[in-house]
């Protein structure tokens, strides 16, 4: 199994519902497994939820994820049910199907295209700079993902938005309540450790995303008392068709963004300088390409890292009607679970996946999803960050090591770590 997080592999039957399961780390071995013999297989839940279809396979993800009228968002994208008339006025984008989807996507994505992104290019490496230099100023030994990677999505998406960067910790703090929903560190009502029953009507079972409806509210009445020229703004303004984002919709998108821009772009910063303190001839090498091959390393680097951390474990679909998938009898009404990091090391898709490298092309990986009408919308957005992040980190540092062990968050969704203590050396 090569060189990848050795000793990292995990058991070959651990319980892939268990938040706990991935304290320890993603169980490879298992999904290994799975992929090998079982690539549809049914299991039933740890957390008390509805037991679901585990999807494990590169192409089979593919054919769910095309299939939007055959497996559905509309249900929630989570494991854990929604229950209530709430679920449908709180639904976020993610959780329409086409043709509402459509309508919505259109209304939000031109802000988030590459070339309006790009726009934002100078102030978010700015503020990378700025995290950068804060951090190295404090001293050589520290925990990346507290100074660095913690710092910057949140502060990054801020700037594209136009709130105050005075709210970024507190945006960034209730996102993470929101998010790391089953984490005791993370929030003070984990889902299975208290009880969330009243909130079982609020995405996530988590009260912050209550917070997060207000401040949203307030960024709207603000904008409309004097509009500005930010996303927000654009967002809330009529398109040349005077098609209009609905209140509500508004605040459930500003939910989502806070939510899906925030740790997934965090995590996969910290995956990739472990990766790349693991594999120092690539660091070394992509800090020498930095400014002398057009950016064409940093590009195939960034893929690999996105690749390699994919952070969303899962996203749930639903079946609407009685279907097979390799075999599994799948009926109407059941849970349907695509893991995007199982199918990132898919050997029939990566060659040799366990092997870190950024020269890799192809790199076709489903970090952001693929061939779904829901592929992230932030993926251009979050591309810029990493990139930008190494452009400026890199050439400021020489010899980096990890310096201690690593935290990494009680989920079965997200994959993270939530400490990574690590030493370098001034360039
Ligand atoms: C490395 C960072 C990121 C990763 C790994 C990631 C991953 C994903 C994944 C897997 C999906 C669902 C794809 C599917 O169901 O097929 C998604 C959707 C989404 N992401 Fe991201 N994301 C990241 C960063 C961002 C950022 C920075 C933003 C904010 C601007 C964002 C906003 C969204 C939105 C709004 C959706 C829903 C799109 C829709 O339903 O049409 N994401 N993301």
């Amino acid at each position: 199994m090569s060189d990848v997080t050795k000793g990292d592999f995990g058991p070959p039957d651990a319980d892939i519902t268990d938040p706990d399961t991935y304290v320890s780390g993603f169980p490879y071995a298992t999904f290994e497994r799975l992929r090998r013999d079982d690539p549809v297989s049914w299991w039933e839940c740890a957390t008390g939820e509805r037991g679901f279809w585990a999807v494990t396979r590169y192409d089979d993800l593919l054919t769910v994820s095309k299939q939007p009228d055959l497996f559905s968002n509309a249900q929630g994208v989570t494991l854990e049910d929604i229950e209530g008339d709430d679920f449908h006025a709180r639904r976020n984008m993610l959780e329409y199907d086409p043709p509402e989807h459509t309508r919505y996507r259109r209304l939000v994505s031109k802000p988030f295209a590459r070339r309006e992104v790009y726009a934002y290019e100078n102030a978010i490496r700015l503020l990378a700079r700025e995290v950068v230099e804060q951090a190295l100023a404090e001293g050589t030994e520290f925990d990346f993902v507290d100074r660095v990677a913690k710092q910057l999505p949140m502060r990054m998406l801020g700037r594209l938005l136009g709130v105050p960067d005075a709210d970024g910790p507190w945006l960034v703090e209730r996102g993470d309540a929101l998010l790391g929903n089953f984490d005791p560190e993370m929030t003070e009502h984990p889902v299975g450790m208290t009880d969330t029953d009243q909130f079982k009507h609020i995405p996530f079972r988590s009260p912050a995303a209550l917070d997060l409806y207000r401040y949203a509210e307030e960024q709207a009445r603000l904008r409309r008392e004097r509009p500005t020229d930010d996303v927000i703004s654009r967002l809330l303004a009529p398109t040349i068709d005077g098609e209009q984002l609905g209140e509500r919709e508004f605040k459930n998108f500003f939910v989502l963004l806070v939510s899906a821009g925030n740790d997934t772009s965090r995590y996969t910063m910290a995956a990739g300088m472990k990766a790349l303190i693991e594999h120092p001839e690539q660091m070394a090498e992509l800090r020498d390409s930095i400014g002398t091959d057009d950016g064409m390393l940093m590009e195939s680097a960034v893929e690999e890292i996105l690749r390699w951390g994919t952070v969303t474990m899962h996203f749930r679909r639903t079946a609407v009607a009685d279907t097979e998938l390799r075999g599994a009898p799948i009926k109407a009404g059941d849970k349907v679970l695509i893991w995007f990091h199982s199918a990132d090391y898919d050997a029939d898709q990566f060659p040799d996946p366990y092997r870190f490298d950024i020269h890799r092309t192809p790199n076709d990986h489903v970090a952001f999803g693929r061939m779904s009408p829901h592929l992230c919308l932030g993926a251009q957005l979050a591309r810029m960050e990493i990139k930008v992040l190494f452009e400026e980190l890199l050439p400021r540092i020489g010899d980096a090591r990890l310096n201690g062990p690593i935290d990494r968050l009680r989920s079965n969704f997200i994959g993270g770590m939530k400490r990574m203590p690590v030493a370098v050396t001034r360039a």
